[in-house]
């Protein structure tokens, strides 16, 4: 499985998310390479079988910049067989929490296979560990699922559709 983690993160809260996320991956098998936004290469998206976004928020529930071509390249891309996930983390001071999960959220769940979501309240700690390993699950469990399906599309005449011919 092709699997990416693409992050957004200033102050390292973000990269900590996606690190113990990582780990949850590994632990499953999965070794995810790990991207910044700036690095990542937005080409490589319809090669992967499994992405999650993780950001940081800025103004006032924002996406930052450096996510807008990752945002961008998800609209426009062939991404629809695409298992993702996005997280983020945020501060709950601002009115819009995690604002720009929220915004990655509405667009993944149209553009791709959009399996988990998921906020941190700045530096990840104890309790949401378990929280990212529910995360990954889900991840999995949606990639599982996905990984079956072009099996049942090999199958002539498998769809629910076909109704019998005689
Ligand atoms: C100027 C500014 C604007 C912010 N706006 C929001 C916001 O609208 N919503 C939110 O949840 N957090 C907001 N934050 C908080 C950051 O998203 C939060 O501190 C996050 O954990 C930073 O992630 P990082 O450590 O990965 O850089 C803002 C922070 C700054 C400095």
């Amino acid at each position: 499985m092709k699997a990416a983690i693409i992050l957004a993160s200033i102050t390292g809260n973000t990269r900590e998310a996606a690190e113990i996320i990582c780990g949850f991956l590994e632990e499953a098998g999965v070794e995810p390479a790990m991207y910044t936004a700036e690095e990542f290469s937005v080409e490589q998206l319809e090669d992967l079988d499994l992405a999650v976004v993780a950001t940081y928020t800025w103004g006032d529930g924002e996406i930052p910049n450096e996510m807008v071509p990752v945002f961008r390249a998800f609209e426009e891309g062939d991404t629809k067989g695409l298992v993702t996930g996005v997280t983020g983390t945020g501060d709950s001071f601002y009115p819009h929490f995690c604002g720009a999960v929220d915004r990655f959220r509405d667009m993944l769940y149209v553009q791709s296979l959009l399996a988990a979501t998921l906020k941190i309240e700045l530096s990840p700690q104890q309790k949401d560990r378990e929280r990212c390993r529910k995360f990954v699950q889900s991840l999995l469990e949606k990639s599982e699922v996905n990984q079956a399906q072009p099996v049942k599309e090999k199958l002539p005449g498998a769809g629910c559709d076909m109704g019998f011919q005689h």
